[in-house]
């Protein structure tokens, strides 16, 4: 089997999906080829924090109707440290929100627009090989139905996340930043209303913890914990019991329980490769890089990222210029580094490093007091937090 397109399109997570809609605004046509089924895709719990200007994006798009409808805005979120919690004031600081709307919700509304529009996306077909990139007609080589085929196309876009398969066809081109950390995040998802109307950061000498939450009947919870943690170790009961004692505040509010629906453990790093490109292959999202997930910003930069591909390669089908495609790493990289920065700051500041000493912790809380008590530091954070300008 041979297709034939414009842009082949590897990986349907938001990256792939917002960069196949982009580009049939723009009268562009895509295929899109992801190893995963389209119900794995759609259940997929991760991200919940949009941008003003990724929500802003999707609404221009026209997949932005349930997000309205269902998402909640957040106007701030707090951060709570000795027991006591501190709330800065996103409309306030900035006049911009968030909206707290699941990416599997944003995949399945993109998915549903996508597929309405007579779109292709091959579920279930793992992309085994991106080749001949550095010629006018790259190709994505995978198996159907047993038969080796093919997606011939102008460019190919590779969004195919941190495990995919396109950047290390590229790897000899490429310079790697890399940073591990020495924790990671338990997250569940419970049937339990939220405690709070807002996201809760909290720093404890136990570690960190967060409050969030997926609508008024569901909350969404993190613990920091080892990074191999084994969650054969951890009963519903000792998860509660944890998130209790790191929440706890010193008027003595309790957290509302609920079954737990969902568990994980999600590693955390940063990751950055830098060019971003080689020949007609772009990489976008978390194909490019990695932010650990304190800042809330994986997929909102992932966005971003096809925000700007989208418009170069429009421009290129316009015009024939392809200065903007030429420019694509740089002007991406530019945003990943400020929000790699802003994402290790947070991490830094609200998470226990083991063997972190004294001195350490009473940094970290400095950091805490500055933060919760000068409005030159709370609206430094709520601008990189709310979402920092696209240009
Ligand atoms: P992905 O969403 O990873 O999509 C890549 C797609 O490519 C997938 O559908 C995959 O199946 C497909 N694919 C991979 N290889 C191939 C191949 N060879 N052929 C075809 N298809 C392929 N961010 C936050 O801000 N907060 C969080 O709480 C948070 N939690 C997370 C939890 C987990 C477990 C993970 C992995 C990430 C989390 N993130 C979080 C990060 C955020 O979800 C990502 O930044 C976001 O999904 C990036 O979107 P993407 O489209 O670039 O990549
Ligand atoms: C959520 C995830 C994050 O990484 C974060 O910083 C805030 C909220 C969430 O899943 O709701």
């Amino acid at each position: 089997m041979k297709i034939r397109t414009q842009v082949g399109i590897v990986g349907a997570g938001p990256a792939g999906l917002v960069l196949s809609q982009l580009l049939h605004r723009e009268g562009i046509e895509s295929v899109v080829v992801e190893a995963r089924s389209r119900e794995y895709c759609e259940q997929r719990v991760r991200a919940g924090v949009l941008e003003q200007g990724t929500v802003e994006l999707l609404t221009d798009m026209g997949v932005g109707g349930r997000m309205k409808r269902e998402g909640l805005i957040h106007d701030g979120v707090e951060v709570r440290f000795n027991g006591r919690g501190h709330r800065l004031d996103f409309k306030e600081l900035t006049g911009r929100s968030i909206t707290i709307y699941a990416q599997q919700e944003v995949v399945k509304d993109l998915i549903a627009v996508r597929l309405t529009a007579g779109a292709e996306i091959l579920f279930e077909t793992e992309a085994l090989s991106v080749h001949d990139f550095d010629s006018a007609e790259p190709k994505i080589g995978f198996k159907a139905r047993g038969e080796s085929s093919e997606v011939h196309c102008d460019f190919i876009a590779g969004c195919d996340g941190f495990h995919g398969v396109c950047r290390p066809s590229i790897a000899e081109a490429l310079t790697f930043y890399e940073r591990v950390f020495p924790f990671a995040w338990l997250g569940i998802l419970a049937a339990a209303p939220p405690s709070s109307e807002e996201l809760i950061y909290c720093y404890h000498e136990r570690g960190f913890a967060l409050h969030s939450m997926r609508s008024p009947e569901l909350t969404r919870l993190y613990l920091q914990c080892a990074p191999d943690e084994d969650l054969a170790n951890w009963s519903d009961e000792k998860i509660w019991e944890e998130l209790q004692t790191r929440l706890t505040t010193r008027d003595g509010s309790r957290l509302t329980e609920g079954q737990i629906l969902q568990k994980g453990v999600t590693g955390m790093r940063s990751f950055v490769v830098d060019p971003m490109q080689r020949g007609r292959l772009y990489l976008a999202g978390d194909a490019a890089h990695i932010v650990p997930p304190t800042g809330a910003k994986g997929l909102n930069l992932a966005v971003a990222d096809v925000r700007v591909l989208a418009e170069a390669i429009a421009e290129f089908y316009r015009s024939g210029n392809t200065h903007r495609l030429e420019h694509y790493s740089e002007r991406c990289l530019r945003r990943v580094w400020l929000v790699q920065r802003f994402s290790l700051w947070m991490t830094t500041m609200l998470h226990r490093f083991p063997g972190s000493d004294a001195f350490e912790r009473h940094r970290q809380l400095a950091d805490l007091d500055y933060l919760t008590s000068s409005r030159a530091a709370a609206q430094a954070f709520a601008e990189n937090y709310v979402g920092l300008p696209m240009n």
